[in-house]
């Protein structure tokens, strides 16, 4: 038997050191959640998404009486942006969430199924992007979805 050990890096910076722009995307995520739809979670979730062109595009959750068939923030800022502009790769994803009248003290880091979206969204243009996760106290940075979704199952699969 051997084993293999796979490791994530994930910066953590406090929010006066991040960058202008990744300020800005932050912002517009935590704006993000005042469009949430979440009356069943009460979880309130924003996304902003920074293409290369330098537009963003925002998402926030949508729920429904019929759980599954809601959508998380993520998924739902990144096929925003890709269904307007379908040849701009992202730059920068942030994502923030409120609960209980305040932003979260963890980070919000995406689901699975969130983070396959982001894989395919990160494959078709062959390029990684810089995912911030916020909270309260620190934001989280990936360089790429692949720090959070180790072993993923993408295109390249099925060639
Ligand atoms: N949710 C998101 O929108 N993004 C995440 O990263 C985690 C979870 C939503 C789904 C559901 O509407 C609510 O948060 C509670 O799970």
């Amino acid at each position: 038997m051997k084993e293999i050990n796979l490791t994530t890096k994930i910066a953590v910076y406090p929010l006066e050191e991040c960058t202008d722009a990744e300020k800005k995307l932050i912002e517009a995520a935590k704006e993000a959640t005042l469009n949430a739809y979440a009356p069943y979670s009460r979880f309130l979730v924003g996304a902003a998404v920074l293409l290369e062109n330098g537009q963003t595009f925002i998402g926030s959750n949508q729920e429904n009486a019929a759980y599954p068939s809601g959508l998380c923030a993520e998924r739902t800022a990144v096929f925003s942006a890709h269904s307007t502009l379908h040849d701009q790769k992202v730059e920068m994803i942030a994502i923030a969430a409120w609960r209980d009248g305040k932003f979260t003290e963890e980070v919000i880091t995406p689901c699975g199924a969130c983070r396959q979206v982001l894989l395919e969204a990160e494959n078709r243009f062959d390029a990684p992007m810089r995912i911030l996760m916020y909270s309260e106290n620190a934001v989280y940075v990936a360089n790429s979805i692949k720090e959070l979704l180790p072993l993923s199952f993408g295109d390249e699969m099925l060639k």
